[in-house]
């Protein structure tokens, strides 16, 4: 495995299928996890919310022996102009491993150059990597199996739909998103056409015979001043009821959260039979457990 984790692109499909299993199999471990990160600290640098990703790190650290540190990026000197390539510098005089939640994935970048240690991207504006490592290893657990995948994206063609993008390139799953004009994936993460990713006009045809459909908050963060033209722009792109009924009869619905509900999903879905959105929350720790344990002592 390469040393850092900025997107999906930086994994081959052999180490994304054996973190998956190896988080499946950490999973059934429950607390009996092996205590194999005595001794190493996490530093989680972040700039943005989080609720799931940051305690499911510091969970998976600390069941597996480890400990972490919490910065808020405002409270370090990088908020009164220390450089990135310094602070990169600095951090790895201490820690074993840093992830990183910000705007710019340039800056998750900058500091991958710079720091000794290995950098996890914990989400950027463009991509959300561990995200849909979680989210695989949730299908893989439900479905038994990622081959014949048919993944529908409804709603903004935002980070998470650019890691799906990633993901699917990768593995070779068929992806097809449904997103409303002006907010389609950038071309760059697209690339120069895969057969499999296809971008559709209508909801419906996106989510036709789909095993999943996966949809994601209409504003994310940092676009909340956007979030009332959002809502009239993405009119018809909820996910409900009779959306869900146009996919296979054991569909999965997944969401990364924090959702909004009647929003981008009604709470009947959200709450419903095919949703795993709960599921997806608790494999970020299991799996976050598994990239650790990976990039720190390589198993
Ligand atoms: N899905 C996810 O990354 O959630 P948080 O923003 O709560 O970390
Ligand atoms: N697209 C969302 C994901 C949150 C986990 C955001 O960036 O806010």
């Amino acid at each position: 495995m390469k040393k850092d984790l900025l997107s999906i692109l930086d994994l081959d499909r052999s180490e994304i299928l054996s973190l998956i299993d190896r988080g499946l199999e950490l999973k059934k471990m429950g607390r009996r996890v092996p205590r194999a990160l005595t001794g190493y600290t996490l530093g989680l640098l972040f700039e943005k919310a989080s609720t799931r990703t940051r305690v499911s790190f510091e969970t998976a650290m600390f069941r597996m022996g480890g400990q972490c540190i919490f910065l808020n990026k405002m409270d370090t000197q990088l908020s009164r102009d220390e450089t990135v390539a310094d602070t990169a510098r600095v951090l790895s005089r201490y820690l074993d491993i840093v992830a990183i939640r910000t705007y710019s994935q340039g800056l998750v970048e900058e500091m991958a150059k710079w720091a000794s240690i290995p950098v996890i991207n914990a989400l950027t504006d463009l991509y959300h990597p561990c995200q849909i490592l979680s989210d695989l290893m949730t299908i893989q657990e439900k479905r038994g199996s990622l081959d014949n995948l048919k993944v529908a994206w409804v709603g903004d063609g935002n980070n998470v739909a650019h890691s799906w993008i990633n993901a699917a390139m990768v593995l070779g799953f068929e992806l097809v998103l449904a997103c409303p004009p002006g907010y389609e994936p950038l071309s760059d993460v697209l690339g120069n056409g895969n057969p499999k990713i296809r971008l559709v006009e209508d909801p419906n045809v996106a989510v036709t015979d789909a095993d999943v459909l996966n949809t994601d908050v209409w504003a994310s963060m940092g676009q909340e001043k956007e979030k009332e033209k959002r809502r009239k722009d993405f009119r018809g792109f909820q996910v409900n009821r009779p959306l869900v009924e146009r996919g296979k009869p054991g569909i999965l619905v997944m969401h990364c959260l924090p959702a909004h509900r009647e929003e981008e999903i009604t709470a009947e879905v959200l709450d419903g039979p095919h949703s795993v959105v709960f599921d997806q929350a608790e494999n970020k720790m299991h799996l976050h457990q598994a990239l650790l344990e990976k990039m720190l002592i390589g198993l």
